[in-house]
């Protein structure tokens, strides 16, 4: 052990020394950096004092902090909440002008209607695209667990231009809002096996027309003189290949000869339910889905200029809250 100093500078050291020649100094750290260790042990205090830090229960609750200077206690919910007012300040003309409109005249209103389908998108995710699919498209069922009466889409596809019910924006607000459940009766034992089997085989070609045994079996009744569905009763258009369910010959025997909720056990089943009575959605929101399924609805006139895309924007995130409205 030497004196406890460096050769070199005469710095003092702590008097270790390794491999003969190592040693410890005890330099001041520079003056720069205690001052910043300082400041940092200030800080902590002053920001304990003014949030909610300390999560120890004091009288079964905890250090609400002092505030800030003009804003009062901050909170992570107030701080929510003020969010939330700011988005709800720029919907709420939107929302008050939405509950006196028919969707009609919500659809003539550009900017409305463009507010409208970007909200309609996720309340249609949320509620109408598990049998729908997402955008409209269709959920194909096969291959389901389900026998043959299940077979098909779970439901019409609704982006295309071919409607049970109809297309105009008060028949789809109608749909949403009452629900709908078209009736084809079961022509087991009215129709013998062979001329369903010929009607199956014209329907499947798209021409139940050219055969007369689409008119004497009074399919025409429903379905109509030319057999493209009459929009009164739902019933599918026959000449267009667009089929909801199995469009197979197969499948479209199983259809006339059980029906479409006919009430017969292999009859096929189409329910749309109804969202009033389900009460689960709101009129505005029913608007809402309204227009923006008219919008995906093919060849439909697409209303879509310039809208103030930060009232878009909120309108997409107020249809995600559960409770809206
Ligand atoms: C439980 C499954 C189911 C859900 C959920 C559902 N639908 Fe439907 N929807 C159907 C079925 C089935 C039909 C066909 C009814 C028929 O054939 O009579 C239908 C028919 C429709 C039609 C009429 C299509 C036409 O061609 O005329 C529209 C529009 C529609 N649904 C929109 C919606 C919207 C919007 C929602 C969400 C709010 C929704 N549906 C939720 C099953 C569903
Ligand atoms: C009482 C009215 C009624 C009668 C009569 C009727 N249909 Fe239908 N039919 C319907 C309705 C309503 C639908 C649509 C059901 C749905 O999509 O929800 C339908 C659907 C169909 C489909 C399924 C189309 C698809 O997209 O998958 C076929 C096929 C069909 N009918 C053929 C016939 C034939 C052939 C006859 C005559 C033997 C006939 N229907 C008689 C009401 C009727």
């Amino acid at each position: 052990m030497s004196e406890n100093h460096n050769s070199a500078g005469g710095v003092p050291t702590t008097g270790h020394v390794w491999d003969d020649d190592l040693g410890d100094f005890v330099n001041q750290p520079p003056k720069w950096w205690m001052l910043g260790l300082t400041a940092s042990a200030i800080w902590v205090v002053v920001y304990f004092a003014m949030y909610p830090s300390i999560p120890v229960a004091i009288n079964g609750s905890y250090w609400h902090g002092l505030g800030l200077p003009g804003s009062g206690q901050w909170t992570a919910i107030k701080e929510l909440a003020a969010d939330q007012k700011a988005l709800d300040d720029v919907r709420q003309p939107y929302e008050d002008k939405l509950k006196a409109m028919t969707p009609a005249q919500i659809l003539a209103d550009a900017n409305l209607s463009e507010y409208v389908a970007r909200s309609g998108k996720v309340l249609f995710s949320d509620n109408c695209a598990a049998c729908h699919g997402q955008n409209g498209i269709g959920t194909k069922q096969e291959g389901s667990k389900f026998a043959q009466r299940e077979q098909g889409y779970m439901a019409p596809i609704l982006n295309d231009d071919d409607w049970l019910y109809g297309g105009d924006i008060d028949t789809i607000y109608e749909t949403i809002s009452g629900g709908r459940q078209g009736m084809m009766v079961a022509h087991e034992g009215m129709v013998s096996d062979a001329d369903i089997d010929t009607l199956a085989n014209a329907v499947a070609k798209g021409e139940p027309t050219s055969t007369p045994l689409f008119a004497a079996s009074g399919c025409t009744a429903c379905h109509g003189e030319d057999g493209k569905g009459m929009h009164a009763m739902g019933s599918a258009n026959l000449t267009d290949k667009i089929w909801r369910f199995d469009g197979s010959v197969e499948g479209i025997k199983q259809t006339i000869k059980y029906g479409v909720n006919s009430g017969n056990p292999n009859a096929r089943i189409a329910i749309m339910p109804n969202f009033t009575e389900a009460g689960k959605l709101s009129a505005v929101e029913m608007k809402k889905l309204a227009v923006y399924v008219y919008k995906f609805g093919g060849g439909q006139p697409s209303a879509a200029p310039e809208a103030a895309p930060v009232a878009a924007d909120a309108a997409a995130s107020a249809a995600s809250e559960p409770a809206a409205q």
